[in-house]
C-alpha cells in the first residue's frame, strides 16, 4: 500500500530571468518583468511529497522531523533570502524559472531519500503559478 507525506516550506529569493546570448529586446520578449537587470524578488511556497510504504513499526512512511530537516539544511539554508542567480552555484549557467528551481530542489533532496519511496517537488512561484517535478 503506497500513501503520499507532504511537508511545505518557504523561502524568498531574488532572480532575473534572461540569456546572455540574446538581444535586450528579445529577453524583454521572453522574459517581460523577470528580466529586471535589477532583479526581483518572490515569495516561494515549497510542497515536498515522499510516496511509500508505511513503515509497520513507527506507523510512518518518513519521518517528519527528518524530512523537515533535510528541507532546511538541503534547501531552505542554501535559497532563503539568496539572490539565485548570483550566489547559488546551480543557476550560474541556468535560468532560474519555477521549472529549472524545482528540478534544483529535487536534485539536491532525491540522494537523501531512500530508493524505495517516490519523491515529488511542488514549487509555488507565486499563489496561482505552480509546477511540479517528480524525475525524469
Ligand atoms: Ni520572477
Amino acid at each position: 500500500m503506497m500513501i503520499t507525506v507532504s511537508r511545505k516550506a518557504h523561502f524568498n529569493a531574488a532572480h532575473r530571468l534572461f540569456r546572455s546570448d540574446w538581444s535586450d529586446d528579445k529577453n524583454e520578449a521572453v522574459f517581460g518583468k523577470c528580466n529586471n537587470p535589477n532583479f526581483h524578488g518572490h515569495n516561494y511556497e515549497l510542497i515536498v511529497s515522499v510516496t511509500g510504504n508505511i513503515d509497520p513499526e513507527t506507523g510512518f512512511v518518513i519521518d517528519m522531523k527528518v524530512l523537515k530537516d533535510l528541507i532546511k539544511s538541503n534547501i531552505e539554508n542554501a535559497f532563503d533570502h539568496k539572490n539565485l542567480n548570483k550566489e547559488v552555484a546551480e543557476f550560474k549557467e541556468l535560468n532560474p524559472t519555477a521549472e529549472n528551481i524545482a528540478v534544483v530542489i529535487w536534485n539536491k533532496l532525491r540522494p537523501h531519500i531512500d530508493d524505495s519511496k517516490k519523491l515529488e517537488v511542488t514549487l509555488y512561484e507565486t499563489p496561482r503559478n505552480f509546477v511540479s517535478y517528480r524525475g525524469a
